[in-house]
């Protein structure tokens, strides 16, 4: 950094890289970030193997985002002609719980924790902040499940957990035991957080978010990621559902995070950087922006006036948790920061996304 980021326009002028930013979440943050209100100049670097990301691109590059069709994986590709950059967003990942499973490792673990190693390299060698997007999924499965809840109609809801750290009815904080198994993809983001803070020594500032499920317009959801668009796609595309484990009767829950939400929490944390850097925070929508399966399907018929066929599934996967709730208390007392969009915001801006844009979307959701 050449001179101090201002707090009240804190990437006017800057380089930002976001390396995964033709995908849902990277896609949404180029474009806010090269508004005219924001001021940066952002550039995306994307490798387009998630499907339905190369609808993302003629969208950056009208928003004025340069776009470089490139891999995390290559310090070449990273290298971007040697040109300054003053803040990596690194969003760039193979992003499903269930990786690994139907084959091998190599490539959640070369794209997430390779490629965020030569990220860290370009943020030393460019004296680059970088903000990483962690996940929820750090926390360990089975302590997760052994949560104690208490079940209603429609959900589980957790209890008060007492001699649980990091645990209460609101959910999971930082403070939560991580010992125990958590998915290929939870377990690179976990070593890639242990990554960051030894780069601080570096000189590398960091930011780790762990998020809970985001979504929102953009957001190409399918069966292993990306739920809430998933559940709304059929509603608008046609096809089945099914309410896969606990039970069949899709009572787990998630807690939602709005993709503008997340957006303006960027931009927070980097108007407030001395106050968040150094440190690992959850984010997410919470206890009041939660829903399980069987009420995201009540709020898809009402806004869409359809119903799909719905079955059930009672084997439980091995990576699926029943409850999570993102406690992010800790990030709105350090910067006043609250979700502002419900989880029906979420639905009806899928819906209306969707069905403004279906005849380019109906071969990514129906694949
Ligand atoms: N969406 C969520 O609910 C959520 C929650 C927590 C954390 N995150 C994290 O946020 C980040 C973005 O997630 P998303 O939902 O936008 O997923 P996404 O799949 O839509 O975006 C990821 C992008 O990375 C690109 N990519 C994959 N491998 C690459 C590589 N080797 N080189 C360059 N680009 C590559 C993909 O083409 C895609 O465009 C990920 O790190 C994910 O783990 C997402």
């Amino acid at each position: 950094m050449t001179h101090p980021i201002a707090a009240t326009e804190p990437l006017r002028g800057r380089t930002v890289l976001v390396t995964g930013g033709a995908g849902f979440v990277g896609s949404a943050v180029a474009r806010r970030f090269a508004a005219r209100d924001v001021g940066a100049h952002v550039v995306v670097l994307d490798n387009l193997r998630r499907r339905g990301s190369e609808l993302n691109v003629p969208l950056l590059t009208a928003a004025g985002v340069e776009f470089v069709h490139g891999d995390v994986r290559s310090p070449d590709d990273l290298s971007l002609g040697g040109r300054a950059i003053d803040l990596i967003v690194e969003c760039a990942a193979e992003p499903s719980v269930l990786a690994g499973y139907g084959g091998g490792s190599r490539y959640v673990v070369d794209a997430n924790l390779g490629g965020l190693v030569n990220c860290l390299e370009l943020a030393r060698e460019r004296r680059a902040r970088i903000v990483f997007l962690s996940t929820s999924r750090v926390y360990p499965v089975q302590r997760v499940n052994a949560l104690s809840v208490r079940e209603t109609a429609t959900r589980y809801v957790l209890d008060e957990q007492p001699g649980v750290p990091g645990a209460s009815s609101a959910g999971i904080a930082e403070d939560f035991p991580l010992g125990g198994v958590r998915t290929l993809y939870g377990a690179t983001k976990l070593a890639g957080e242990l990554l960051l803070a030894e780069y601080a020594a570096f000189g590398v500032e960091y930011v780790i978010n762990r998020f809970g499920v985001i979504a929102g317009p953009g957001q190409m959801g399918k069966v292993d990621q990306g739920v809430f668009a998933l559940w709304m796609s059929r509603y608008v595309f046609g096809g089945a559902l099914r309410y896969h484990g606990w039970g069949g009767e899709g009572k787990q829950v998630r807690d939602v995070l709005h993709i503008d939400d997340a957006c303006d929490l960027l931009l927070a944390q980097l108007g407030a950087w001395s106050s968040v850097a150094g440190r690992t925070w959850n984010a997410g929508g919470g206890l009041a922006n939660s829903l399980s399966l069987a009420e995201t399907t009540a709020l898809c018929e009402e806004i869409t006036g359809t119903r799909v066929a719905m079955s059930s599934d009672l084997a439980t996967h091995p990576s699926d948790v029943r409850v999570f709730l993102t406690d992010a208390r800790a990030l709105s007392s350090a910067l006043g920061w609250r979700p502002a969009r419900s989880p029906r915001v979420v639905l009806e801006d899928l819906h209306r996304w969707m069905t403004a844009n279906a005849e380019q979307l109906a071969p990514v959701f129906r694949a």
